[in-house]
């Protein structure tokens, strides 16, 4: 709850935007996007507010799991551009005053990586050690019962040198063993290498999934799991991830990221608040912000929410900052999950909330999720474990700038479906018109540029009852009161102690109505108020 001072890191004041090159704006015309895509757009991002950028993998790959499976970590894969291309984004971006972030993949990496390539070419390979390998059980069939979070078993036979290795996701990505120092190190270099190069953080993938037990013990069935949810829950994952070790490795590299000024570590950890807070480290030697995905899995309800906020605030660890997630490219669009109104409150809410908001590409828009016809499904994850949902090409659909051919994306056919709407939920229509979506975001995220109170302040909840969420942000001698209606019927609310004017409105209009006492909300409207008795500037 904490009011922050104002000497503090950069990225405790940011707004990260992530990029999925892939999706983002195609530069060469062959239908996927790439970086000089990314380079033609970066003044797109500084007009929309933001102030860091995180790419989603851009490194050599086979591509398999859309670059999630690298098999180079320091080259770039020929489908995004070169290493001159990334060198003239990060150039680029810097001058725009926007840090740069890149996803790092340490728990796996592609099956093509010369490592994985010497690993699996003779048990007495150097590398054979710098994966999880294992005897098949004693009478025959996978060492034990670890299932794969892409379906299936997590081990796969290698019929070279008759041992099992393990794959946290798809058979080609094979886990790195994290209990191997040289492993550490070579991760370590990777680090080195883009630090050296300018680059201001990086995003970790599957973190809570690093190490593995050492006794390569059976997994308990999960006595809570149901038909259609992801076959994996079906075991509690106790042997498999989260494992105390972990905490150890990421210090390790935290080590890292702390010989070079400044830099950020982000973890993408999906676990429950108390278990999350552990990836700040006892002593806040882990990561600098591990993810917060409590908005992605929630119940979209003002007590819930009102809750998960609180007891996510409670857990932080003293001296620790929050985050909070909206979407990414692993998860159906807030706008199709709460629908297009409702996704403009969630944007009040995630802009307004304490902590550094990441904003997945496409949101800002209101950007659906995408239809993906059967014959166009690519998403692996799909493909093994059909039917349940998990799909997520829909959420990756290209970004649509305008309503030209292709919704100006690209001169060619697209490689993943565009949105059913791209003629009229565009960039081009969508900045000429005063209360789109993409204009409630710019002026979101210049309030929070404008006012310490949101950028800062301490958050103080007021109250959560039927659909209504009021809390305040509060920095010195100002105070911002946020009012959220999270329902399709108009409600009104009585606030002791308020008086002030309408900053904005997610219907982008009200501002500098007067607010006192008694407000009132359209359905699905949320409105910030910059409270009387407040210093009137900033
Ligand atoms: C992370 C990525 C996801 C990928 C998985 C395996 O969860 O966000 O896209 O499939 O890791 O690398």
């Amino acid at each position: 709850m904490d009011e922050g001072t104002s000497n503090e890191a950069w990225w405790k004041k940011a707004v990260i935007y992530q990029i999925y090159p892939r999706s983002f704006y195609d530069g060469n015309g062959d239908g996927v996007g790439d970086l000089r895509g990314i380079l033609e757009k970066l003044s797109y991002l500084t007009d929309l507010g933001v102030d860091a950028i995180w790419l989603s993998p851009v490194f050599k790959s086979p591509m398999v799991d859309f670059g999630y499976d690298i098999s180079d970590y320091c080259a770039i894969d020929p489908l995004f551009g070169t290493m001159g291309d990334f060198d003239a984004v990060l150039g680029a971006a810097h001058r725009h005053g926007l840090k740069v972030i890149l996803d790092l993949v340490p728990n796996h990496t592609s099956s093509e990586h010369p490592w994985f390539l010497s690993s699996r070419a003779s048990r007495t390979s150097e590398f054979r050690d710098w994966y999880i390998w294992h005897d098949p059980a004693p009478g025959g069939g996978p060492p034990n019962n670890w299932l794969s979070a892409f379906g299936g078993s997590g081990w796969e036979f290698d019929p070279t040198t008759r041992q099992y290795y393990y794959h946290t996701f798809l058979s080609c990505q094979p886990d790195l063993n994290w209990r191997n120092a040289k492993v550490r190190e070579a991760i370590k270099d990777v680090m080195r290498f883009w630090f050296a190069k300018g680059v201001e953080g990086l995003r970790m993938d599957a973190l809570w999934y690093l190490l593995k037990d050492e006794r390569f013990r059976d997994n308990p069935p999960n006595p809570d799991y149901s038909v259609g949810e992801p076959p994996d829950h079906q075991l509690l994952p106790l042997y498999t991830t989260d494992l105390p070790e972990v905490h150890e490795a990421i210090a390790d590299l935290r080590r890292v990221a702390d010989a070079y000024d400044d830099r950020l570590l982000i973890g993408e950890i999906y676990l429950p608040p108390e278990k999350l807070v552990a990836y700040y480290g006892t002593n806040l030697e882990g990561v600098h912000l591990p993810f917060n995905f409590s908005l992605l899995e929630t119940r979209w309800h003002a007590r819930t929410l009102a809750a998960l906020i609180d007891e996510y605030e409670g857990a932080l660890p003293p001296g620790s900052w929050p985050n909070w997630v909206l979407g990414n490219h692993d998860r159906p669009r807030i706008a199709s999950r709460v629908g297009p109104s409702q996704a403009r409150v969630a944007a009040m809410l995630l802009l307004t909330l304490r902590g550094t908001p990441t904003l997945y590409n496409g949101d800002e828009l209101g950007m659906p999720m995408a239809h993906i016809p059967a014959d166009r499904v690519l998403d692996p994850l799909e493909v093994n474990v059909p039917g349940l949902g998990l799909g997520r090409d829909g959420a990756r659909s290209p970004i649509p700038w305008s309503d030209s051919a292709y919704a100006g994306f690209s001169p060619s056919e697209p490689w993943c479906p565009l949105i059913e709407d791209w003629k009229s939920t565009n960039v081009a229509v969508l900045e000429k018109d005063p209360a789109s979506m993409l204009t409630l975001h710019r002026k979101l995220l210049g309030l929070r540029k404008q006012y310490p109170a949101l950028m800062s302040g301490s958050y103080l909840p007021l109250l959560a009852t039927g659909d209504i969420l009021l809390f305040r942000r509060k920095h010195g001698a100002t105070s911002i009161l946020v009012a959220l209606n999270l329902g399709s019927q108009p409600g009104a609310i009585e606030v002791e102690n308020c008086a002030g004017t309408a900053l904005l409105s997610t219907y982008c209009d009200r501002a500098d109505e007067y607010c006192g006492g008694r407000i009132d909300l359209r359905p699905h409207e949320g409105l910030m108020i910059l409270e009387l008795g407040t210093a009137n500037h900033p």
